[in-house]
């Protein structure tokens, strides 16, 4: 039997820790599908276009994986893929709660798929994609955070928006928000 594992989540964008979790899931599991959620109530950095390359050319070296999208349910995306198994990365306490209350209400829609948690490694245990976002929106290095060709799309995007510079002349003392991208939602939780 062939188990396959959906990894769900937001991937704006794909961190160490995200990749991390996806190289023991693949260990781990027959088949993982790395699933990129299109989330109409988030306005994220990256497309979700983008997101999917991101993860594509940073999983190049697994051949166990297949990157795709999905829209509303994660259950129901699983039982389209006839999955029974949702992976999620486990970081610290604090994820906890809000990762077990997704899984006892994913098992109240579904009682056909079983959460599995995977301890993120101790090196990636504080890296988020808000965190990444928030250090390269006001300059700061991100390539210990995230693949290189990630940290160079980050950049790239940051810069495009403004010049980190020039939005501190522009509005000294004031949160920047000069176009969608860089007045992106800032998630109630992101892995
Ligand atoms: O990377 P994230 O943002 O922490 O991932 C969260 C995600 C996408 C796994 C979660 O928000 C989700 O499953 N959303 C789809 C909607 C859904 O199924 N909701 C019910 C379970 S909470």
């Amino acid at each position: 039997m062939c188990v396959l594992a959906i990894y769900p989540g937001s991937f704006d964008p794909i961190t160490l820790g995200h990749l991390d979790v996806i190289e023991r899931g693949c260990r781990l599991f027959d088949q993982v599908v790395v699933a990129v959620l299109r989330n109409p109530n988030k306005k994220p950095l990256f497309t979700v276009a983008e997101r999917l390359e991101q993860i594509r050319i940073s999983t190049l070296h697994l051949s166990n994986i297949e990157v795709d999208s999905f829209d509303g349910l994660t259950v129901n995306y699983a039982r389209m893929r006839q999955a029974k198994i949702l992976l999620r990365g486990l970081r610290v306490l604090s994820d906890f709660e809000l990762e077990l209350q997704m899984a006892h209400t994913n098992k109240t829609l579904s009682d056909q798929v079983e959460t599995v948690f995977l301890a993120t490694s101790t090196e990636y245990g504080f890296i988020s994609s808000s965190l990444v976002k928030e250090i390269a929106r006001f300059g700061g290095t991100v390539d210990h955070l995230v693949p290189s060709h990630v940290a160079l799309d980050i950049y790239r995007c940051y810069a495009k928006i403004q010049p980190v510079s020039a939005l501190i002349a522009d509005s000294p003392g004031q949160d920047p928000t000069v176009t969608d991208r860089i007045g992106e939602t800032p998630p109630d939780h992101e892995t």
